[in-house]
């Protein structure tokens, strides 16, 4: 067997992607981060995942977003991201930022879902051994669990840090109102909340509509935006038909019934706008997530190196004309398309 770690990563890997600070921090993130939610699992044979991570790394994304039931099956992304990481990965820990999360259905029964304090600090064990690492970058509450106090929740991610097995701590799809709370709670205990990952697209404004944005800006919290191509919709895969090798066209994803007339006629317009300004839809979509200078990072999926080095391509050119986005304006809209994590408004008096 050859023990000879033969991944050497791109000597010009810094060259070209940007890096932008994460709200109130010291922390840089890549402009686009890659999330291993789908096409990691066991279901994807691990040279594929291999080649992705090497590519990714390659071109200067630093940051892998993972979470405890990536797979399928539940907790295989982590795995074979740990495969990658004690193979290829390890001496460049340090160049290196990977999150995970906890707060959806992970193991049977009342300690295996939800944010209570059991349930967060076994499932970040169980990640760090499952992708082999000491510790990783960010720890996250994935969700806003209703039957659990605040209080608890935050004072388990504050734990983490405190025990060295997180340098930061997140939420995630939090409305603004429990971002406030929760920001507030870690304050006191000590931890400041690093950032915050809400769904942002634009076919999914809630974060500009709801005021999270603002808030974030005021608390000094970053965001990183998930699912900013509506997992694939923002493409041009489906302007004409629903291709097999496509979320919409396999099963267990979102329904292609969701691609209606109306989201085709938005697309279609999209379209003419990205092709005037030279880019791919991928790259117009995630191009115009980071022209919110609050959100630090785009974090997409990709099921193949082509769509990555695609994505990659929005960074060489971020800058939007005022004309440009007045005409993005028009085709863009909210769908309930129910395709992410739904955020959660609730009110602190609806809270344990
Ligand atoms: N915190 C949360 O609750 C939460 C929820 C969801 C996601 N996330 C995080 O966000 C990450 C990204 O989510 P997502 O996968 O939904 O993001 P996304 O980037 O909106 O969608 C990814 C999909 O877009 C398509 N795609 C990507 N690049 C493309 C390109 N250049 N050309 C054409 N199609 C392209 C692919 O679809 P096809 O596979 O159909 O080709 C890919 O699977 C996740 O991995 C996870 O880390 C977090």
């Amino acid at each position: 067997m050859n023990l000879i770690n033969e991944y050497q990563p791109h000597q010009g890997r810094y060259e070209s992607m940007p890096y932008r600070t994460v709200g109130r921090s010291g922390l840089k993130l890549p402009a686009i981060s890659v999330g291993l939610w789908q096409n990691f699992g066991f279901d994807v044979p691990l040279s594929v995942v291999r080649s992705i991570l090497h590519t990714a790394f390659d071109h200067g994304i630093t940051h892998f977003d993972l979470a405890n039931n990536y797979g399928p099956p539940y907790g295989s992304a982590e795995i074979q991201f740990g495969q990658v990481y004690q193979r290829d990965f390890r001496p460049f820990r340090d160049e290196m930022i990977i999150s995970t999360k906890a707060g959806y259905d992970m193991w049977p029964g009342p300690y295996g879902n939800g944010g209570s304090r059991k349930y967060l600090l076994s499932s970040l064990d169980q990640s760090l051994s499952r992708m082999q690492l000491d510790y990783v970058d960010i720890f996250y509450s994935h969700r806003v669990d209703p039957e659990t106090p605040l209080e608890e929740t935050m004072g388990a991610l504050a734990t983490a840090v405190h025990q060295g097995k997180a340098l930061y701590v997140g939420i995630s799809s939090y409305g603004p109102e429990l971002t406030i709370e929760a920001v507030s709670i870690l304050k006191q205990l000590g931890v400041p909340c690093l950032i915050h990952q809400p769904s942002y697209s634009l076919f999914n404004r809630w974060i500009e509509t709801s005021g999270l944005l603002e808030t974030l800006q005021s608390l000094g919290v970053g965001a990183i935006a998930f699912s900013p191509l509506a997992q694939g919709l923002l493409t041009d895969k489906y302007l004409h038909q629903v291709p097999d090798q496509s979320r919409a066209g396999a099963p267990g994803s979102f329904d292609s019934s969701l691609i209606t007339a109306e989201v085709r006629s938005s697309l279609a317009g999209l379209k003419m706008i990205a092709d005037e300004r030279g880019q791919s839809m991928a790259q117009l979509a995630i191009s115009w997530v980071l022209r919110q200078s609050s959100v630090a990072s785009a974090l997409i999926g990709v099921r193949s190196e082509a769509q990555l080095l695609d994505a990659i391509q929005a960074t060489s050119s971020l800058q939007f004309s005022s004309e440009e986005l007045t005409s993005i304006e028009a085709y863009s809209r909210e769908f309930e398309l129910n395709l992410w994590a739904e955020s959660s408004n609730r009110t602190r008096q609806e809270m344990p």
